[in-house]
């Protein structure tokens, strides 16, 4: 597979009063033309600021550093003009917060023919159809009407699912979704992955899934990336992660899963202004030992497609 998006040593942090935030520490990670890569980890744990690093969608307090490159070129290195061709166009992107990514003062229909038209090739007559289309896709019963609604007059689940449609209104070759199905009750949920995993399907498009929920991600990504504290703790084929987890904090993750019980992990994640030496999760882990306190671990293979960042694999 052609590799599409490659993330050498990429790491985020934001100034701010108390220090330096860092969100996003060393991330090396490769995506390939069609693969599906979900971003998993608990809250705050730097999930979205990795997905808008690579957009570069931060504020100015945000300081990113490393190379990301998509088809050939480094994002990291792009003037305003060239980053806002990429965006939309060659990557798409669904923000967590609908509110901020949609216009406050433009009709929703306004917004979808407007990201229609940005991606091209449709009469106004065609892009209406489109619209509703899309619209109806992602479970909107009466999609001539929300697209007369501003984005105040629609639910948050509503939202997410309108920024879906602009999202899936052109081929880009990859995309970035950011807890696309946040705020919907189950049979929506149901139906936004089904709308997503056809619009992947048809398109090709590789992508990188942000989410909390584990179930949709082993639902619908090839390869998951586990997240902890800003850096990635596990990396490698969903089957692989999920029938044979190896940190223990995937371990701990899954046996919270319903089905396995809900098995609450306690305590939380460690400060990200003042990290500790060793492993970041040595204080929730009950396989901490001396060296794991002291020394920090580095990101290994344990087996092929399989990367872990925990000393009981050295
Ligand atoms: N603008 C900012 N200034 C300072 N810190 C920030 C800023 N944006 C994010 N952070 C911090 O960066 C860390 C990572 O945040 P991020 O939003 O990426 O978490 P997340 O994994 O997406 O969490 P969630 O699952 O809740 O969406 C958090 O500690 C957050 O407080
Ligand atoms: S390095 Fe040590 S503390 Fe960290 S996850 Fe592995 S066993 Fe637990
Ligand atoms: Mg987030």
């Amino acid at each position: 597979m052609q590799e599409l998006l490659k993330l050498n040593h990429v790491s985020t942090a934001f100034n701010s009063r108390n220090g330096l935030v860092k969100a996003v520490c060393d991330v090396n990670m490769t995506v390939s033309s069609g693969q599906i890569v979900g971003l998993v980890g608990e809250t705050g744990c730097g999930k979205s600021v990795l997905g808008q690093s690579i957009l570069r969608l931060l504020p100015s307090s945000a300081v990113t550093s490393g190379e990301i490159i998509f088809e050939g070129r480094d994002l990291a290195q792009m003037d305003d003009k060239q980053i806002r061709s990429v965006r939309g166009r060659r990557i798409a992107y669904i923000n967590q917060n609908p509110s901020e990514a949609l216009n406050p003062v433009l009709k929703i229909g306004t917004q979808l023919l407007e990201s229609l038209r940005v991606c091209g090739g449709l009469s106004q007559k065609e892009a209406k159809v489109r619209a509703v289309d899309l619209l109806r896709s992602l479970s909107f019963e009466d999609p001539e009407d929300i697209m007369k609604k501003y984005p105040l007059e629609l639910s948050g689940g509503m939202k997410q699912r309108a920024l879906t449609a602009m999202a899936m209104c052109g081929t880009p070759p990859f995309l970035i979704a950011d807890e696309p199905t946040k705020g919907l009750d189950a049979l929506i949920r149901g139906q936004v992955i089904e709308s997503l995993e056809k619009f992947i399907s048809i398109t090709g498009c590789a992508a990188i899934i942000i989410t909390h929920d584990l179930k949709f991600a082993n639902t619908i990504c090839d390869t998951l990336a586990l997240m902890y504290a800003g850096e990635i703790v596990e990396f490698g084929s969903t089957g692989k992660l999920f029938s044979a987890p190896k940190h223990p904090y995937l371990s701990a993750l899954k046996a919270s899963m319903p089905q396995n019980g809900m098995h609450v992990l306690k305590g939380n994640s460690c400060s990200l202004i003042d990290m500790p030496e060793g492993c970041r999760f040595a204080d929730r882990c009950g396989k901490a030992c001396e060296k794991c306190r002291r020394e920090h671990p580095e990101l290994r293979p344990v087996a092929e497609d399989h990367m872990v960042r925990c000393w009981q694999y050295d």
